[in-house]
């Protein structure tokens, strides 16, 4: 046993920058999960009908602290993080309302129609939303970023690199000081933009972006479970992600994009986008790094990066790692429906100490 390869890992408590913890029985199934590896998540507001206004982010707040409390895990075991969903109405004085509660930490933006739940998205960003940008920008609330065209006309696999010229940088020439993360980064033109552009952005990375690449969605066979939007890409593209994800770079961090599904509207003939990794999000995460041999880079990119881009205190807590087999199980129980997790029934190399 070499000194190349520890046996255990004891980081400062992980946070996740991109949730979907859903509602109703959905949230009381899957919220332990979380809560169980993550002090603070940032929740996604893609419910339907979407969190539009800061009243209804409090309320769906008390919704999670209540099926956190349900679900037995202690008062002050997780903090959701909550977030706007922007359309083309959104006022400045909705932005500044619910930045004033200080509990709503950012705003999302679903280009209409990228994806799950993104109907009430935005149509024309700068067109229709520049009131908003202008507040976030003044008060220094993140816009958080799914960042794909959704123009027919593009090939599936280039819309985040598209998105890029077409939105990113008019974006970011007329907002220089908003904050922007560009989430689930997918591709080396997404990593090449945020490292080297300037001024306040950052990305999260899942771990599903790191261990695969577009391969596993037909390995055998059409497999849904590894469906998800912004699709796995080439080789590539994995590889600067994982170079991104272990660089020494304070713009890149965990976000998992865990998003639930029933299984029966994943094995469908329309299956909906999404990965089920909140269980197993850090032996995912840990396996990645110890895979790239950079375990000793997983603290900065799961509990350092994020905290310091959103101007939040680290967390005081540490989560422990061992080398030791973890099977991820076949189903779990979600309400009256069944939940698939990523990479089910195959072993991880790392498991998380209780
Ligand atoms: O795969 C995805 N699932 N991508 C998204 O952007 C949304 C998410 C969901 O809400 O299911
Ligand atoms: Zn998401």
């Amino acid at each position: 046993m070499s000194e190349a390869t520890p046996q255990t890992l004891t980081i400062i408590r992980p946070d996740d920058w991109h949730l979907h913890l859903r509602d109703g029985p959905t949230l009381a199934a899957v919220v332990g999960d979380t809560a169980r590896q993550f002090q603070r998540a940032i929740v996604m507001p893609n419910l339907q009908p979407p969190v539009t206004t800061g009243e209804q982010a409090l309320e769906y707040r008390e919704r999670i602290l209540e099926a956190v409390s349900q679900a037995g895990l202690g008062d002050n075991s997780f903090t959701p993080l909550m977030t706007l969903y922007l359309t083309d109405n959104t006022s400045a004085e909705e932005i500044r309302m619910a930045h004033s509660t200080g509990v709503i930490h950012a705003v999302k933006l679903y280009p209409a129609g990228a994806t799950t739940n993104s109907d009430a998205g935005v149509t024309d960003l700068l067109k229709h939303c520049s009131a908003a940008l202008e507040a976030m920008q003044e008060i220094g609330m993140p816009l958080l970023v799914h960042g794909e065209v959704t123009d027919p006309d593009i090939d599936l696999f280039d819309r985040e690199a598209v998105f890029i010229e077409r939105v990113m940088i008019p974006l970011r020439q007329q907002f220089p000081e908003l904050k922007v993360v560009f989430e689930h980064l997918t591709t080396k033109d997404g990593v090449d933009y945020v490292s080297q552009a300037e001024g306040p952005i950052a990305a999260t990375i899942t771990a599903h972006h790191l261990l695969y690449n577009r391969n596993a969605l037909f390995q055998g066979g059409l497999r849904p479970h590894w469906y998800c939007l912004p699709v796995l890409k080439r080789e590539v593209h994995r590889q600067a992600l994982v170079q991104a994800a272990t660089s020494d770079s304070p713009r890149f961090f965990l976000g998992t994009d865990s998003a639930p599904h029933p299984r029966g509207l994943k094995e469908h003939a329309c299956g909906c986008a999404g990965c089920y990794t909140a269980l197993h999000a850090m032996e995912l995460y840990a396996t990645a790094f110890s895979r790239a041999g950079r375990l000793d880079r997983l603290e900065a990119f799961a509990s350092l990066n994020g905290p310091a881009f959103y101007g939040l205190p680290v967390n005081t807590g540490t989560l422990t790692l061992e080398r030791r087999a973890f099977t991820i199980p076949a189903t779990l129980p979600m309400g009256e429906h069944e939940l698939v997790p990523l990479a089910a029934g195959e072993t991880l190399e790392w498991s998380l100490v209780a």
